[in-house]
């Protein structure tokens, strides 16, 4: 008979917020399939482990029914469907991230917006690039992108954390959802203030694309899907942008090789390999299924992990370094599986081919300020990256 995995009563939330890369260190070593008491979920750790979970959606399920995300946007997102079901609402929104509308529309939009952030940045001063540059630079690309150009900045990066917020509020708390709430109700505005706009004059942004297809998903999905998009759309690239400075900033020699050879590519991969700015996503099992000897019973909820799977020993030498020599091999950071992250070729063009060129193009000695900390366990980054602007 094949025993339950093991339970875990010790690993404690705050210690995932802190210091996650240690605990996953220890599972992967020691206890890789681990039912954790604090977050009612069975942790996967092993790279093999948690693609295998994602490419396998008939077993491992992204409809998991009790999750808070469905209250906090007020649908269930297309994160959160299987299948058919899942595919036509991922396919509503596809034109928006195709190559075509990468090169042909967005590139020059995102060239001019960072243009205007840089220029903006003061030079010879000490700034928190958090607050004066990724955050704004993701939160204006993103209204671009999905057709909201009527929100400000400041909308933007409020309704994102606000969503994050509730749809990580497991212990179901009335405040995060109050405030979820009336954020749904101001991007509803939003996006109905948009919507005679884009049937007059389509383009290509993920509204528009939308309510002008011939065979359009309902009112209430075109809205949460556009939900999702500013939910994730600004922290991963902001998350992943101060992830990259600071990792080049504290590694003089790699600074200096990807100035002189352009290695913008490889500091963006192993910055997001470094740390996923996803770190985990849940999926319902539909049926018993046994890994690494222990049972996975129906009905449970795995965590795959995807930053312990790009950190997993069995794929990266000292992983806990960050390295843009490393060998190049492909990572989980985007995740894989039919909910592959839709906006990496965006992301990449925005970060590796626009912003760190330009970045470090007008203040090449750039240097850390101050201490940086990371926090975050579903999301993780830089709290504050202080920098001198030279
Ligand atoms: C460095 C930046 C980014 C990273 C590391 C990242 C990572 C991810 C990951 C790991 C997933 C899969 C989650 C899961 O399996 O449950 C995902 C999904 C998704 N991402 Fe990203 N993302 C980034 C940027 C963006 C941007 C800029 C957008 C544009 C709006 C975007 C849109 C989406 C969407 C719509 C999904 C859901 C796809 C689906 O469920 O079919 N992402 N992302």
């Amino acid at each position: 008979m094949v025993n339950l995995a093991p339970v875990d009563e010790q690993i404690a939330i705050p210690d995932l917020i802190n210091d996650p890369y240690a605990i996953y260190k220890r599972l992967r070593a020691q206890a890789p399939v681990l039912r954790v008491k604090s977050i009612g979920r069975t942790m996967l750790t092993k790279a093999s482990d948690t693609r295998m979970a994602k490419d396998t959606p008939a077993i491992f399920s992204s409809n998991d029914p009790n999750t808070p995300m469905e209250r906090a946007f007020q649908a269930h997102t297309l994160m959160r469907k299987d299948a058919d079901e899942h595919a036509r609402e991922r396919g509503a929104m596809a034109p928006s991230y195709m190559a075509k509308n990468i090169k042909g529309t967005w590139e020059e939009i995102y060239q001019k917006i960072a243009e205007r952030h840089v220029a903006e940045l003061p030079r010879g001063e000490t700034v928190d690039l958090y607050t004066a540059l990724a955050g704004p630079f993701a939160a204006e690309c993103l209204t671009h992108l999905l057709g909201i150009t009527n929100a400000s900045i400041d909308e933007m990066q409020r309704w994102s954390q606000v969503l994050i917020d509730g749809a990580g509020n497991f212990g179901w708390a009335d405040a995060p959802f109050q405030a979820s709430d009336i954020a749904n109700t101001e991007m509803n505005a939003c996006f109905d203030a948009m919507i005679a706009h884009h049937k007059a004059d389509q383009g290509p942004s993920a509204l528009s694309v939308m309510v002008n297809s011939d065979d359009p998903i309902e009112m209430s999905q075109i809205r949460s899907n556009i939900k999702i998009a500013i939910g994730g759309g600004i922290n991963e690239p902001r998350d992943a942008l101060l992830t990259i400075v600071y990792g080049l900033l504290s590694n003089p020699e790699q600074f200096a090789a990807a100035k002189a050879d352009a290695l913008w590519g490889n500091a963006f991969d192993e910055g997001i390999r470094w740390c996923a700015p996803i770190q985990v996503s849940s999926r319902l099992v539909k049926e018993d299924v046994e890994i690494r000897g222990c049972l996975v019973p129906k009905g449970d909820t795995v965590m795959t992990i995807q930053a312990s799977a790009c950190h997993d020993e069995d794929l990266y030498d000292a992983p806990e370094l960050y390295d843009i020599f490393r060998k190049k091999q492909p990572h989980q950071a985007f995740g894989n599986g039919p909910h592959f992250c839709q906006g990496m070729h965006i992301a990449k063009r925005m970060l590796a081919q626009i912003m760190l060129p330009m970045l470090f193009d007008r203040f090449p000695n750039m240097e850390l300020a101050g201490p940086v900390d990371f926090t975050g366990f579903g999301f993780r980054g830089p709290a504050a990256v202080p920098v001198k602007l030279v």
